[in-house]
Formats: C-alpha cells, sequence, structure tokens
C-alpha cells in the first residue's frame, strides 16, 4: 500500500473524529511533514479533511468517496487483516480478470471491483449489463477445501449474503429468486455467477470466483432487460462501499461454516419461488409444477404436474406467467 492509502485507511477507520499526525506519524514510520503533505494531497482529491492544530485530521462524517479503504474500514477487524481489495475503474469482467490472478496465485479473500464492465458475464452465457458507476461489480476469490458437489452452496451462500445487504444497505425488502438471483419490487437487482477451476485428483476445487453484481442506481437498461431489472436505490447517495462491505462481511460470515449451510434458513426464508408454480427445461423437455421447497441441500424440490417430485440443483426456472413476484 502507499502511504496515501494508508493514511486514508487510518482516516477511514476513525471517520468522524480526530486522529493526531504524530499518531499517524508514528504508526506509519514516517516523518509528520509527510503526513500533512499526504492529507493536503488526499483534500486535492476530494477527501473532506479537517486539519485542526494540536488534534490533528478528521475524516468528515459525510465523506462518501468509494475506494478500498472506504470498504475496508467498514468490515470487521478480523476481516480486514484478510482481505485484500482493488478496484479498477474499467475492465471486461472482474470474474475473468480474477480467474487470471487466481491462476497466478492470488490467495482466498482477494476481491477485485469495476466501476464499469465492459463484458460483464452473466450466467448460461448471458451478459450483464454493467454501466459506469451505478452499480456494484465485485468477484471474490475463494479456495474452497470442500469437495466440488457443494459449490453451489457457494452461490446460495452469496445470494444470501447479497439480499440481506441490499436490505440492510438501501432500506429495503428483497428477495430471492432460486437460485442465484435477487429481485426487489418484482424486477431483478443481482445476479451471481461462480466459476470455479476443478481438481480432478482430489474431487475439489483449485479456486472459485464467486462474481456479483448489484444494480444500484441504474436507471435506463437495455430494451431487452427493461421489464426485468431494477435498481435497490434512487442513487442520491453513493452506496457502493457500504453495500460492498456488507456483502463481503456476511458472506464470509457465513462460507467460514459453509458445509453447516448456516446460510440456508435465511436463504429458504427469502425465496419467493416457493408455493409458486413454475416452468423449466430438463433433459431438452419443457415442465410445469409446484415449487415446494428448497431442501437440505440448497436444491430446488418440485411437484411435477404428474405427481413426480424432483430436486432441481441448477438451472433456472420460470415463474409461470400472471404469478405474483412479492
Ligand atoms: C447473472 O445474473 O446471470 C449473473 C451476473 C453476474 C454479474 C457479476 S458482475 C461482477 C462479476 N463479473 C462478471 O463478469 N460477472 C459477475
Amino acid at each position: 500500500m502507499q502511504l496515501k492509502e494508508e493514511i486514508l485507511q487510518i482516516l477511514e477507520e476513525n471517520k468522524g473524529s480526530y486522529v493526531s499526525g504524530e499518531q499517524i506519524a508514528e504508526k506509519l514510520y514516517v516523518s509528520r511533514n509527510a503526513v500533512w503533505k499526504t492529507v493536503d494531497s488526499l483534500k486535492k482529491s476530494g477527501y473532506q479533511i479537517d486539519a485542526v492544530r494540536k488534534r490533528g485530521y478528521c475524516l468528515s462524517e459525510d465523506s462518501n468517496i468509494f475506494s478500498a479503504q472506504a470498504i475496508l474500514a467498514a468490515l470487521p477487524s478480523s476481516l480486514r487483516k484478510f482481505i485484500n481489495i482493488e478496484i479498477k475503474p474499467i475492465t471486461g469482467s472482474t470474474n475473468t480478470d480474477l480467474k487470471k490472478s487466481a491462476e497466478n496465485g492470488a490467495p482466498e479473500g482477494t476481491v477485485l471491483i469495476a466501476l464499469e464492465q465492459t463484458g460483464g458475464k452473466g450466467r448460461l452465457g448471458r451478459s450483464f449489463y454493467s454501466p459506469k458507476k451505478t452499480g456494484l461489480y465485485m468477484s471474490i476469490l475463494l479456495r474452497p477445501v470442500f469437495p466440488a458437489e457443494k459449490s453451489l452452496y457457494i452461490t446460495t451462500c452469496a445470494a444470501t449474503a447479497v439480499s440481506e445487504a441490499v436490505d440492510c444497505t438501501a432500506d429495503v425488502n428483497s428477495s430471492i429468486k432460486w437460485v442465484n438471483d435477487v429481485y426487489l419490487d418484482g424486477k431483478k437487482v443481482s445476479g451471481i455467477l461462480t466459476e470455479a477451476s476443478l481438481d480432478f485428483e482430489s474431487g475439489g476445487l483449485h479456486y472459485a470466483v464467486c462474481g456479483i453484481g448489484v444494480n444500484i442506481s441504474t436507471e435506463i437498461f437495455p430494451d431487452k432487460l427493461g421489464n426485468i431489472a431494477g435498481s435497490i436505490s434512487d442513487g442520491k447517495k453513493d452506496l457502493r462501499a457500504k453495500l460492498a462491505a456488507e456483502i463481503i462481511t456476511r458472506f464470509f460470515g457465513y462460507y467460514s461454516t459453509l458445509e453447516q449451510l448456516e446460510f440456508l434458513p435465511e436463504y429458504r426464508r427469502r425465496s419467493f419461488l416457493i408455493g409458486k408454480r413454475i416452468d423449466f427445461i430438463m433433459n431438452n423437455k419443457d415442465l410445469s409444477g409446484i415449487a415446494e421447497d428448497i431442501d437440505e441441500k440448497a436444491r430446488l424440490v418440485v411437484r411435477l404436474d404428474d405427481g413426480e417430485c424432483i430436486a432441481l440443483s441448477s438451472g433456472e426456472v420460470q415463474l409461470k406467467k400472471g404469478d405474483i413476484i412479492r
């Protein structure tokens, strides 16, 4: 980390209170003059920092500039040591970039965020619309130690974390459409794409990249998404840092005990498909039935029209036309 980033991190962690130049200088092994100069350059980049003689420096409570330091400062200290965040102004896809870093040995807990994606990827070969600064486009690198067949839980655990984080950041009530979409007021506001590299010898994963896209304040969507996609806020306040920190905190809270499925009761509670009539395709056949439950493996249990009960572990289902998404 550069001095500017280190000082910003200290100020973000103490947002709203004063930290003396001496304390900062001692902590970072630099001179007070170096601290003063760096704070001055932070102010020039737009940070609202008060400098008061004998008290020190204080980053305004209202300061809301999106930065890795703002996100880190909002994480619990136990996570701060382990999470490493990079923010890129623009890229094709954060998932693609992070997979490359994973191949080059990046550790679990590496988080890549882009302000804009030109080739945002969605599930089933679709794209994810990722316009500049109105969404959160974030990928998290994991190096799971559990067997590959449990990797579905990464996505379901992430969906639970995202839905909870959206609710507490934007003060809304979102819900989950099995398996990995978050909905608000009948519109999709977030999608998750988990990509993994299999280790055939061990039956485990070399790594998994969990990519999360949230429409925060996107107003205009491409025509084909117009009726489907929505946003979580009006964009008056920049929610990105808070939302990212909430997602990371909640995600790793569940991920640390993933095999115990602590997220599952909340995932079920938030799943709006249960009790609804749905259509889906399985083995090239069009099927329909009633979604009855999410089972103990996070599969969607469907009672088909002929009475047979099946459990879906992947794919996508559609609500029957006319059914209401809460
Ligand atoms: C979907 O809705 O089908 C999944 C969308 C996942 C989008 C996110 S944005 C960050 C990460 N990078 C990508 O290219 N995709 C994921």
